[in-house]
């Protein structure tokens, strides 16, 4: 773990303490401050869920229900100008709360339409609405902003955010990117519906999450209304804006499907994307219904170094390859729809998506699963491939290495070897379905692994996921 993060979590634990000493304070000087004293005011929300990579990601005290994020960008002189109207449902009575934003001016805020006080500390805004708010109260937090959105640059190095390009911007946040262009909530603990009314100069496209409601030209700018129905983590949205062809159409399974492509991408991407309803179909029978009714793609041309599963239409930076596709398609089961409650956690995105690579190559005429593991298990011991279990990271600046993914990968290869391929797609299904929209856990995993086959997993998973070195041999 890095220093500033050393410190971050510092801070949380400080913030921890002093709430659990609040909450210590009984209720019956509550009562004798009476109903309309200070009692009555709250407490401030914590800066942070308390992730351990990622100590001030999301805020403690409220939920936001849904965001109507309103952006206008120019794409010349890559100015934003934002609105961000979000429905909060408070956890606790609150006195002051925080949101999740990084840079950006702002410019008002208000909490139920009375102007509230704010200030920035580093990526908190921290508002004190006029009155404080009541346990359980609903309530509607305005920001207004703007300013020139910049990426952030995550522990492992990499962009992560609003990254400008030569024609728009390639808009992704995980794990912490949200924060550069809308206040948020920013952590999958917290799930949200979603309306973006996007404003671009007239010949860009403006593409986000869910179903395109409109699209409407005047005075020489475009504005997209798109709509997310179902709940997604602040991680997975986008608004990217570039030069796109777009491709519209509805699959035999009434899925809506909204391809953007830039065009210098176009020739590779389209044998590609042509796949992408039968790897959905696909998928579908592996792991349950698609959890969405919205899918499609992005295909910019940026220079990123990774794609995302943004929710309903993964985002990548040039042309994909297949098993690319595959990937950031089976991350809408997991990931998307079953959403991480810890980024510790993170086997269960990545390792999941990994191995629906490797099941697409043996169903498709390609190598065997056992084959993609037997490779890997031949790296010898001093291989990165071995450099940390991928049930616990360390840091956040792991997440994404190649353990989580081709270690996670072979965890769920050992699993299967282990009940057999009836109990093992039975386990996928189940854990796609009964966590659909909704958020799960390694140990609800292993707990369920346990259920399905009837067997004593936790040596398995113990030494696949979270023992040092190379496993043993079974
Ligand atoms: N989840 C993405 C994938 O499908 C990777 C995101 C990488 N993000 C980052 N900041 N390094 O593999
Ligand atoms: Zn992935």
């Amino acid at each position: 773990m890095t220093a500033p993060q050393d410190k971050a979590a510092g801070r949380r634990s400080a913030v921890l303490r002093r709430e659990a000493v609040l909450a210590a304070v009984p209720v019956a000087v509550a009562a004798l401050l009476g109903a309309t004293g200070p009692a009555t005011a709250g407490t401030a929300g914590a800066s942070g869920v308390g992730d351990p990579y990622f100590p001030l990601s999301g805020n403690g005290g409220f939920h936001v229900e849904h965001y109507d994020l309103t952006l206008g960008y120019d794409t010349s002189s890559r100015h934003l100008d934002g609105t961000a109207v979000l429905t909060a449902r408070a956890t606790q009575a609150l006195s002051r709360f925080d949101l999740d934003l990084k840079g950006l001016k702002v410019t008002g805020v208000t909490v139920d339409r009375a102007a509230a006080t704010f200030r920035r500390s580093g990526q908190e805004l921290v508002v004190t609405p006029r009155h404080a708010l009541r346990d359980r109260q609903q309530f509607t937090i305005t920001v207004r902003y703007n300013g020139t959105p910049a990426p952030v640059t995550d522990p492992d190095g990499s962009a992560d955010g609003w990254v400008p390009t030569d024609d728009g911007a390639f808009v992704a946040g995980e794990p912490q990117g949200s924060m550069t262009w809308f206040p948020s909530n920013g952590h999958p603990l917290d799930k949200s519906t979603y309306d973006f009314t996007l404003t671009v100069p007239k010949g860009r496209t403006a593409v986000a999450n869910g179903v395109l409601r409109s699209e409407h030209t005047a005075n020489g700018r475009t504005t997209f209304r798109w709509h997310q129905a179902e709940p997604m983590a602040a991680y997975l949205a986008t608004a990217t804006v570039g030069n796109f062809q777009v491709e519209k159409y509805t699959t035999p399974d009434g899925i809506q499907v909204y391809n953007a492509v830039d065009p210098r991408e176009a020739k590779e991407a389209a044998p590609v994307l042509k796949k992408l309803p039968s790897v959905l179909a696909w998928e579908s029978k592996l792991f349950g219904p698609y959890p969405f009714r919205a899918a499609g793609s992005i295909v910019d041309h940026a220079d990123v170094g990774y794609a995302l599963e943004t929710q309903t239409r993964p985002i990548y930076d040039s042309a994909p390859d297949l098993s690319t596709l595959v990937h950031e398609s089976a991350h809408q089961w997991f990931g998307d729809s079953v959403a991480l409650t810890s980024w510790k956690d993170i086997w269960l995105n990545e390792g999941f998506a990994t191995y629906a690579e490797w099941l697409y190559s043996e169903q498709h005429g390609g190598d065997s699963a056992q084959k993609s593991f037997d490779a890997l298990y031949a790296r010898p011991a001093s291989s990165h491939l071995w450099a940390f279990p991928p049930g616990n990271p360390g840091s956040g600046a792991n997440i994404f290495d190649t353990p989580v993914y081709s270690r996670g990968a072979m965890t769920l290869h050992e699993l299967r070897r282990a009940v057999g391929d009836k109990a093992f797609f039975r386990i996928l299904r189940d854990w796609a379905t009964v966590h659909r929209g909704g958020h799960g856990t390694t140990a609800q995993f292993i707990a369920l692994s346990e259920r399905v086959s009837g067997k004593n997993l936790g040596p398995l998973f113990h030494t696949w996921l979270h023992t040092k070195g190379k496993p043993a041999k079974a």
